[in-house]
């Protein structure tokens, strides 16, 4: 099996980021110089993904301008000879072959991802959520393709994350496979402490093989009256067929605040233009606390 094509589901509230999200979707905040939704593109192209599907919403569409030539700011800089800045603009519309598709009512992550069924056919694909973004040597939807294609599975990213937090995941019942890699024997959305199968939180990254659209078009509310992607997977992972990757890499989730902050200072102390700026004024602002 080869995965080829990426579907980002990008049509959530964002209520958490409210106010600032009440009128710029969450995956348009800027992470210290591009918005959110670049960094995941570029993660997807980096492993290989040539087409990439946003679902997005009414409230979204400056999502697919940002994906788009914008000629008139194109000539000003031309003219100016901004040359560096022309090349960043344009850069971001010619990352991937971008494809739209709205979810019309937001009825939870599970329900936005059987609007990709017209795009993907019959064919595995990736799903990266449209909030979280990774820092890795390898590009970690490409950690997931490579163990599903090897198995010809389903996969989800996981990694162990502390009690305290595990109550806020999708969390997998594991057996181990390989180095990294386990079979998934069964999955619960966030569960209590008391009831958790495990610590291994299922974390923003997916392959998906087609049959689960036949799951999630019968697919009931469940967790936050929302349909839960987590409950389809159950129903596969009970059938044997789904597999999770511990990745190697940092995921940051952006779409809550102490998350969206924590990123913008790792990101912007790696940045050429601000990094040694950042650190300075950190370590400054640390002596008067
Ligand atoms: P989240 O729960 O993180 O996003 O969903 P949200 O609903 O926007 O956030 P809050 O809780 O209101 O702050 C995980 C992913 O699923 C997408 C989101 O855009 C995010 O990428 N999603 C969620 C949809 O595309 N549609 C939905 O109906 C729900």
């Amino acid at each position: 099996m080869k995965v080829r094509k990426a579907v980002i589901p990008a049509a959530g509230l964002g209520t958490r980021m409210l106010p600032a999200t009440k009128t710029v979707p969450k995956e348009m905040l800027p992470m210290v110089d591009k918005p959110v939704l670049q960094y995941i593109v570029e993660e997807a192209v980096e492993a290989g993904i040539e087409d990439i599907l946003i679902v997005t919403n009414r409230a979204k569409s400056a999502m697919d301008d940002y994906f788009d030539y914008y000629p008139e700011l194109e000539h000003r800089l031309e003219r100016a000879g901004k040359e560096k800045e022309l090349e960043e603009v344009k850069k971001a519309a010619d990352l991937a072959n971008i494809f739209y598709v709205r979810q019309k009512e937001t009825r939870g992550l599970g329900h936005a991802i059987y609007r990709a069924k017209r795009f993907v056919g019959d064919e595995p694909f990736a799903v990266l959520l449209g909030d979280d973004i990774m820092r890795a040597r390898n590009p970690v939807i490409g950690q997931i393709i490579a163990a599903a294609e090897k198995y010809d599975s389903s996969a989800v990213g996981v990694q162990q994350v502390p009690d305290e937090i595990v109550s806020k995941y999708g969390v997998v019942k594991p057996e181990a496979l390989e180095d990294h890699v386990f079979a998934v024997r069964d999955m619960q959305e966030k569960p209590t402490l008391a009831e958790k199968f495990s610590n291994y939180a299922i974390l923003g990254r997916y392959v998906l093989k087609p049959d689960i659209f036949d799951i999630l078009e019968h697919q009931a509310p469940g967790y936050g009256g929302e349909v839960q992607l987590t409950d389809g997977l159950r129903t596969l992972s009970a059938q044997g067929k789904v597999l999770a990757v511990d990745f190697e890499g940092r995921r940051y989730d952006t779409g809550n605040l102490k998350g969206f902050l924590e990123a913008t200072i790792d990101f912007a102390l790696d940045h050429p233009e601000t990094g040694e700026w950042l650190r300075r004024f950190l370590l400054e602002k640390a002596q008067t606390l």
